[in-house]
């Protein structure tokens, strides 16, 4: 038995990988053994296709189609499609991890920001020139793209620089450029973190999720959800999962963690119920009808990688798998929640250790 296998009838179990969980081999088996879905945890976000040397060396050039790179997307794009496992693209749009010149006139950072037309122009060509290298190179591959990631904030748009230069309307936009150059099939989501608090979650809803609705421009909605042990209330992140779900878009987890600092048996059998409470909300919603998961994706494979440790600044023990891909007790209380206890048997994933060493 295995994650993807357990949870086949009801919805993809994905996880996030880095560079070094993808140039470890005993990483990516795991990653094949037990998940039907995956997204890079970094290296396809923005900085990483706006290709900033090339621009600088002639911006007049590039000023309304900026250069783009696939250098670092490329490695993963290539084992999506050599180990036939589905990807999550992960992020077109976001205020953070993109290069602060492409909002400037000349992609100067001492030049004013752009006006709104050349921006739109920049934002279009983008994401036109992500889509297309993508559906070109690896038709297929991807299945879902993020495209604008955590756009409210503190009761209202977040304040960026694409608010800045476009204005609220970036969004909207940007998701009509997606959809213009998305294959058919490819489901486009918006996603955000904190999203079952009750004021963010009625912002998304009122001047994001309904807006794009009107016109057809959403698939779905992607709810991060890196969650602590005592936060949030598992009643009010159901409601919110039901929320989502009644306006008939997808549903996905993007990026499931649950912060615990204490390795302890105690603490982690905590950590197993709370993760079996949320699998339960996750299969009964999907079971209802109330929510249609399509897709329940952890942040990392393993406690070692979680990017928690350096976030909280205290070391993390969030996941299902630790050290060499070993099981956790909450490996088994996910699995549990889905398919009979006499249909599971102990994880040995068996790797050689020298599938452990990593070859840059
Ligand atoms: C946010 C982003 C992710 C990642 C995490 C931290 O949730 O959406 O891409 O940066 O923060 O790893």
């Amino acid at each position: 038995m295995n994650l993807k296998t357990a949870y086949e009838p009801y919805f993809k179990i994905g996880a996030a990988i880095s560079r070094f969980n993808l140039q470890t081999p005993a990483n990516t088996r795991l990653l094949l053994d037990q998940f039907n879905s995956f997204t890079c945890e970094n290296d396809m976000k923005p900085m990483y296709y706006i290709d900033v040397e090339t621009i600088k060396k002639d911006p007049a050039k590039y000023d309304l189609e900026p250069a783009l790179k696939f250098d670092v997307a490329k490695p993963y794009l290539e084992f999506a499609k050599k180990a036939g496992i589905p990807m999550r693209g992960h992020t077109l749009v976001w205020h953070n991890q993109t290069p602060k010149c492409f909002f400037h006139e000349e992609y100067d950072e001492e030049k004013p920001l752009v006006g709104r037309d050349k921006m739109l122009a920049r934002l279009e060509n983008y994401i036109k020139g992500v889509l297309t290298f993508v559906q070109t190179e690896y038709p297929g591959v991807i299945y879902a793209w993020d495209v604008v990631n955590e756009a409210i904030d503190e009761g209202d748009f977040r304040k960026s620089v694409w608010i800045d230069t476009i204005g609220r309307d970036f969004v909207m936009k940007a998701f009509e450029f997606a959809r213009k150059y998305a294959d058919p099939g490819v489901a486009l989501f918006y996603n955000d973190y904190e999203t079952a608090q009750e004021w963010k979650r009625d912002l998304i809803i009122s001047e994001i999720l309904k807006p794009l609705m009107e016109k057809g421009l959403v698939d779905g909605m992607g709810m991060q959800s890196h969650l602590l042990m005592d936060h949030p209330n598992p009643d009010t992140y159901r409601t919110a999962l039901e929320m989502y779900g009644a306006l008939g878009l997808q549903v996905q987890i993007t990026e499931l963690d649950l912060h615990n600092a204490d390795p302890g048996e105690e603490s982690m059998h905590a950590l197993a119920e709370r993760y079996a409470a949320f699998f339960e909300i996750y299969l009964n919603a999907k079971k209802s009808g109330k929510a249609n998961i399509t897709c329940v994706t952890f942040w990392n494979l393993l406690d070692e990688n979680s990017w928690l440790s350096n976030f909280r600044k205290e070391t993390s023990y969030p996941l299902l798998f630790k050290g060499k891909s070993e099981a956790k007790e909450a490996y088994y209380a996910v699995l549990e929640k889905a398919v009979p206890k006499e249909s599971i048997d102990k994880w040995e994933p068996g790797y050689p250790d020298s599938e452990y060493e990593v070859k840059w």
